[in-house]
Parts: C-alpha cells; structure tokens; sequence
C-alpha cells in the first residue's frame, strides 16, 4: 500500500542488532533446519492501524526518557497472585494478570468491586511518578474467553466449539461486542481472547476453545471477533469507546500437536502449519489484532516462544503484525537452554512481554543485568517497549482517567444485562446440532416433561473450563447469580405452554410424563485435565444412558441432549435415544435449547435447528476409524425423517486417563502398587486382593467405595510402612506443575498413624521429597490435595517421576486408598509443609 512504516524499520534494525548479539551471547536461535520457517512461503498482509503523529512524538519523548530499569520493567507482566501495586511502581510493570485461579486481593471469586478497586489501586501505583521517573501506566490482562468469564454474574457466552457450529460471524461481532463492554465495567483493558486455534485432535483438552477444525472456518471468526472487541482498526483511543483489547492466540499449532498432547509438539510440514495453523492469523491482522500470544507448544521440536524464524521472520515482518507479543504463562522457561527466571532467548525470538506470574523479579532482574551488560540489543529492547507503548497508546492510555472513571467502568448492572444475555441466549439456540429425530421434537409445550440426568441443572457443567476457576471446578448452580440451566428453562417454556416439567435426575417419576429429556455429558476440564487417550465419554459419566433405555422400555419417548468439548464416541446413548442434541458448552443462557426444542401451541417449532458440526464426529472411541458424522452435518425440522438404523456398540470401557494412578481400588496400567519400609527394603508389590507385606507386619484387602470393592485397605501393625504407586517409565509432570496442579488422594483414616507423609520419588536415587501431612481418623473418604509445587520445592525432579504417591506412615494405623490422581478438584488442599 505504500505507506511509511516507522515500527517495520525499526524492528529491522533491531532484529538485524539482535542477531549480532545474540551471536555473542550462544543464545541464537538457529538459522535453518527443522523448526525454521521461510517467511518467503507465507501470505503478506497489510497492518491496518493507523500511526498518529502525536503518539509517534510522546512514544519517542518518553523512550527518550526512560530508564533502562523503565524499559525492562515494562516488558514484564507478573500475576495477581504475586505482584502487589506497590512492585508495580518499583519495578515500572509493564501488565498484571489473572490467571485461572487468580482474583483481587487473593480471592479468584472476588466481588466486581473488589475488581475495579483492585484495577485503580494498580493503575495509581504505575502513574506515581514521585519518584521521578515516567509513570507509565499498567495494562491488566484476564481470560475473557467465553464472555468475562471470571466475573460472578457476568454472561457466560458458548464456548468456541459451539460458536464454530453457528457459521454466523457477524454473531460473532456481537459476541465479541458484549463481552468487551462487561469487562469495562471491572476495569481491565485487555482480554487472551479470541482463541484461533485450529483443533486438529479432539483428544486435547483445550479443543472446545477452538471454533472449528476447519481452518477456513476459523478464519472467518477470527477477524470478527477481534473487531467485536476493539472496534474497527482505525479506532483510535479505544477506552473512549466501548473497547478493550484483544489477543489471538497460541501462535502456532497450539492445535496441531501430536495426539492433541497439551503443550507437545506439531510434527507437521511448513505448508500444513501455514495452511491450517496459520490461516485465522491473516484476518486477525487485517483487522488490527493488538496482541498475539505465543504457545506454550512446539514445531518440529523447537518450541514457539523461543523461535524466531516465526515470531519475527512470519509474524511481524511477513504478516506484517504491529502489535505486541505476549508469551504464555512461564512458557519461556520451556525453550532450550532457558529457566523460568531467565530466558533472553524468548526477546530475541520476537517475545514482547513476558508473562512470567510468580516469577516475574527473576525475569526482570536477569534482562536488566544482560540489558547493562549489553548482551542483549538495546534496539530490541527499544523495539519491544515501543510495540507495547503504542498499543497503550491506540488504547489510550496515556490521557484516560483512572480505570474507574472510564466509560462503562462501575456500571455493574451490564454484567449479564438482559441485552447481552439476548446475544447469548441466541448464540445457544444457533449452536445446537441435531443428530437424530424421529419425530419426538418439537416438545408440545402442553404435555408433562420429565428433566432427568445428572447435567440438567447444573451451571458449572454447561459453561466449563474457564469458568470462574481455571478448571471451571469447585462451583455450583449458587454461583451463577441471574444465569438459566437447561432444566430451568425447559421449565419455563413448557410452562409458558401451559404444561409441567419436573426435575429428576435419575428419571424416576410418580405421574408418567408424555416425553423426557435426559442431558448427560463430559464435566469441566481445561488445560492438561482434559486430555484424554481416547475419544470416548468417560465411563463414570454414562449412568444417564441406562436411564434413558429405561425410560424408552416404559414407551416414554427420549430426547437425548449432551454437554460437551468435543465430538465422542457415544453411539450407546445415539441408539437409545428419540432425538439427539449436541448442546456443546452453552454456557449461561440455557434457555436457548428450550427455545428449539419446545414448540410452540400448534406444536411448530419455535426456532428450527440451524446447527453444524464444527468438526467430524467419531465412529468409535478412535477417530482414525472412521467418521460417524462428517464436518458440516447436523439435522433440521425440515429433514427428511428416515428410519434409524442400530449404530454398532463397543463393548469395554474408556482407557484411563496419564495422570490416574489408582482408581476403583487398583492400580491403573502400568502402575504397580507396591508396600515397602520406608527406606525401601522388602517391597512387596501387591496383585491380589488380599495380600501382605513387610513379614505379615501389613495385610491388605478389599474396602467399599461407591462400588463394591472400590477401594484397598492397609492395616499396619506397627512400624514404618511406605504405601506406593510406582512405574519403571516415569513420568514428566513439569508442566502440569507449573500450572495449578495438585496429587489428589482419596482416603479414609479408620486408625490414623502416630505420622505420616506424602512423598514422591524420582527416577535416580536419592531424589524425592516428603510432604508431612495430617489425616485425621473419620469414617468418611477425604478427597486430598498437596500442590505439585510443593513437591518441586522439595527438590523433586518432576521431569521423571517414578513414584507419584508414597504415604509413609508410622505406628499402627487402618486406612484405605480409592483413587490416586492428578487433578484440581480437591475437599481439603493440605498445607505444603
Ligand atoms: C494459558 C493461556 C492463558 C494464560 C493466562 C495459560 O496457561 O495457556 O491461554 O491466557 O494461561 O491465564
Ligand atoms: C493458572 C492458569 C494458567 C496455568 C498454566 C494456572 O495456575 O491459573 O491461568 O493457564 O496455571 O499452567
């Protein structure tokens, strides 16, 4: 187009000083071979966001005046759970975030108030300028994902997967609209949304925040939802208007790893990581994405955040991308070569700011010394600080009043207002994907509903991950103030029909009804949790299914409705069922599924069926077997009705997930359970349901926990005695580490020991770490958690861990174990000690 470029020249030059320098200092990244793209290969866009004269002059003034500490400083965004207003004024913080399961003031279901209060507090702290220096102020980042979704009473849109099966962009828009004027109620600038990842393995958990494995349909959301959010590119001062700023993320191939492995590898070609990975990144430029989050996985091998040939050789020159980017959380400490507490390697990539949470001094304080020391380019430098002043500067930052007394800020009633709950609600409606109708939909509103099914009336489950907590566990139906399940407004449409509906969930009723609806389906996940080895519904979440064969034998006509991530394997519940509605994670606004299914006096729909499968849906448990229903399938009232034909039924259950060591009293697959000394001589791995070990001194049999022998019971005589769970392959945990992840034990103390610890061993001698803990005699199972984190305080290696579970106890003691796990969703956190 012609147009002068100041920020392309200059991060020239800076890559061209980089790249010298980097030499110097061994942290280069290489040059060619696997993991380097040729930028040459790639579409060229054109950035459309107009530089004005007057930000060009006050950014130049001020990196003028900056010191070196003042640049550094604004390259580093720490989390709430660790950063305090005032570090942000002493080290000049660029960002603050909240993660998952981080809120204000160390509450992550704080108040609105305590939001805005906490995002005034913040900006105060960054605009001091007592100390002399330029007061820049600070930008907070939050995981709007699917609507301000950490906010009690916020509206919670469908989660992407069930956008994807809308084909509506300009709902998009809308969507994208709405969320961003409820986040300027609570003060925060700056969204991680939209998510553009392109599924390619519905066995990743963070497959339901794609749209679509289409890449063709991502693409077009992707530039829709960017504009919802910051309005048109040429917007300028986007706090003036209803606007914040968006991020597309995680650049590249989040959604192409291997076996849909969360944080793995894509072991793709250039063209495919171009050509599906790459295709909803053009549309995001063109229409003046602000931010791009880099991904926490790799290509090839070489990790995203530490390579450069696509942050900087694709992404900024090529693409020509003039906003900033963000590395995920800690992911700089996964690049080669690098730490959590230091990583040069991710600037000179092409990493703008860091997103280092809980170690964010670490960060600053390794690139000032580099910075002084001069191993590092002050053009890079310059370059990453000017990126990141002019996005606040296009926000307009640098003359908006405190976050408070911005446009929309306090106005409490908007979070879930009526009008954006429409939006919501419509988005519902349009997401739904009818599988199969023989005739029983549409619901006559007149007639008796029966609601049954363990999901029907609960919101947790119908929004998901991202929910309020990182994993969208630990909440309830108390949490949702203003919010619809599915039961509630089936409820109200049928009684708006002049009919009745009634709640049980497991189907049993007094009075026959004339139809039922039985939901079902997965429960929340997010990241590494929702991983699975297979395509197939968990087996502990398949009761509903008996419920509705029992119901069609009594003549009562079944529609099946299932809240889901992703595409599974359930043939079993497409079989025994009338109808069959894919509801994806709706979210919010439950009434949307009434609004199809329920029609209206005459027994016409209200709302047809406008649903398509935003990805192939499985024949069995493994997709590589076949499709059942291919990409852009999905009824209508007005299809043809043919006659149902028996899908084949696999017989067996799901394959337990990695991180399930014990279940159902047992060891998984390849773990053994084993009972030793505590220095480990005379270990006894124990195959039978009565057992004993160290010499009679333990004996071990069978226990009930929700089923019949569902747990193992160890009476120990007196002693020391070390419980295990071990393998000879062990296991990499660092990642799920990092993250919020905790070792949750199921027990019940009948005789608690005069001690006991929970340790974990390390491949190599000598490495493990114990945790003492405190399991206090009750006749009821506890469901534990201890912190990985703690672990790794401990000096565990989490890298190659063979034994994710030893309790050490001493004295006499009667105890039982149910399941050993990795998870989130614990009764009692015991304190890491
Ligand atoms: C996730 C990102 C998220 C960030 C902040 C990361 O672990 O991968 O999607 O935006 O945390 O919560
Ligand atoms: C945070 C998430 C983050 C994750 C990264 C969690 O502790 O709450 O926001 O995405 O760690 O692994």
């Amino acid at each position: 187009m012609g147009r002068v470029r100041p920020w392309a020249i200059a991060a020239a030059a800076a890559l061209a000083a980089s790249c010298a320098a980097a030499q110097d200092a061994t942290v280069a990244p290489p040059q060619s071979g696997a993991g380097v793209a040729h930028p040459e290969i790639w579409p060229a866009y054109d950035y459309p966001v107009p530089q004005r004269p007057e930000d060009e002059r006050l950014i130049a003034g001020l990196l003028s005046r900056m010191t070196i500490e003042e640049k550094i400083g604004q390259l580093v965004q720490a989390d709430l759970c660790c950063v305090t207003p005032a570090d942000v004024k002493t080290y000049n913080l660029g960002s603050v975030l909240n993660g998952g399961n981080s809120g204000p003031f160390g509450d992550d279901l704080a108040p609105a108030e305590k939001w805005l209060q906490l995002a005034d507090e913040f900006h105060a702290a960054s605009t001091d300028r007592s100390d002399g220096g330029v007061g820049i102020p600070v930008i907070w980042g939050t995981d709007a994902v699917h609507g301000h979704s950490n906010i009690i009473g916020a509206t919670l849109f469908p989660h992407n997967i069930g956008l994807g099966a809308m084909r509506d962009p300009e709902l998009i828009e809308r969507i994208g609209q709405a969320t961003a004027r409820e986040i300027r109620v609570t003060g925060q600038e700056w969204t991680f949304a939209p998510t553009v990842t392109v599924p390619q393995d519905f066995r990743w958990g963070r497959a339901y925040e794609g749209y679509s494995s289409n890449p063709q349909l991502v693409a077009s959301y992707a530039g829709a939802m960017v504009r919802g959010l910051q309005g048109p590119p040429q917007t300028d001062d986007l706090l003036d208007g209803p606007y914040v700023i968006a991020s597309t993320k995680h650049y590249l191939a989040d959604g192409g790893t291997d076996r849909g492995v969360d944080q793995g590898d894509a072991k793709i070609g250039e063209e495919a990581l171009r050509d599906i990975h790459g295709a909803p990144y053009g549309p995001a430029i063109e229409n003046g994405v602000a931010t791009v989050m880099a991904s926490f996985s790799s290509w090839q091998g070489v990790k995203m955040t530490g390579n450069r040939s696509l942050l900087t050789g694709v992404l900024k020159e090529r693409m020509d991308f003039g906003g900033f980017v963000v590395s995920d959380w800690n992911a700089h400490g996964q690049v080669d070569g690098c730490t959590n507490a230091s990583c040069p390697q991710a600037l000179l990539a092409g990493i703008d700011m860091y997103m280092a949470p809980d170690t964010w001094k670490g960060v600053y304080e390794d690139l000032l010394a580099r910075a002084r020391a001069g191993t590092i380019p002050m053009a890079r430098i310059d370059d990453a600080v000017t990126r990141i002043l002019r996005v606040k500067a296009r926000l307009g930052m640098f003359e908006a009043p405190k976050p408070s007394e911005r446009l929309l800020a306090g106005r409490y009633e908007l979070l879930g207002a009526p009008e954006h709950r429409a939006i919501a609600r419509e988005a519902v409606r349009k997401s739904l994907v009818l599988l199969r109708n023989d005739g029983v939909l549409p619901l006559r509103p007149g007639g008796r509903l029966l609601v049954a099914g363990d999901g029907a009336d609960d919101l947790a489950r119908q929004s998901g991950g991202w929910t309020l907590t990182w994993q969208g566990t630990g909440i309830d139906n108390s949490h949702f103030p203003g919010a619809t399940s599915l039961w509630a407004g089936l409820r109200q449409a049928v009684e708006a029909g002049g009919g009745s509906a009634v709640l049980s969930p497991d189907g049993s009723f007094e009075q026959r009804p004339d139809a039922a609806v039985v939901v079902f389906g997965e429960t929340p996940y997010a990241e590494f949790q929702g991983d699975r080895a297979t395509l197939q519904l968990d087996p502990a979440l398949t009761a509903p299914w008996e419920t509705m064969r029992r119901l069609k034998a009594q003549g009562i006509p079944v529609v099946a409705v299932m809240i889901t991530g992703r595409p599974l394997y359930v043939n079993p519940a497409l079989n025994a069922a009338d109808a069959f509605v894919v509801a994806w994670l709706p979210g919010s606004e439950g009434g949307g599924l009434a609004d199809v299914l329920v029609g209206d006096a005459q027994g016409r729909p209200r709302f047809d069926f406008s649903g398509k499968l935003p990805a192939d849906w499985p024949r069995t448990p493994d997709l590589a077997e076949g499709v059942l229903y291919p990409f852009g399938h999905g009824l209508s009232y007005a299809s043809p009705r043919t006659p149902w034909t028996a899908l084949p039924e696999i017989a067996g259950g799901a394959a337990a997930d990695a991180r399930t060591f014990f279940a159902a009293g047992a060891p998984t697959a390849s773990w053994s359970l084993v009972v030793g000394n505590i220095d480990r001589v005379d270990e006894t791995r124990i195959t039978t349901s009565a057992a004993q070990a160290l010499q009679g001194r333990v004996q071990v049999t069978a226990t009930d926990y929700q089923v019949q022998e569902g747990a193992r019971r160890f009476v120990v005589a007196g002693g020391g005695a070390a419980t295990a769970l071990s393998t000879h392959e062990p296991i990499d945990i660092a990642r799920e580490t990092n993250g919020d992840v905790l070792l949750l034990f199921t027990v019940r103390m009948d005789r608690a020991p005069a001690s006991a610890s929970v340790a974990l061993r390390c491949e190599a001698d000598g490495c493990g770490g114990a945790v003492p803990v405190n399991l206090p005699q009750g006749g009821e199972f506890v469901r534990y958690g201890i912190p990985l984190k703690c672990f790794a305080g401990k000096g565990v290696d989490m890298t190659r861990v063979s034994a994710p579970f030893v309790l050490q106890t001493e004295g006499p003691a009667d105890f039982a174990i149910a399941e050993v796990r990795l998870g989130t969703d614990a009764q009692v956190v015991l304190p890491c000690r």
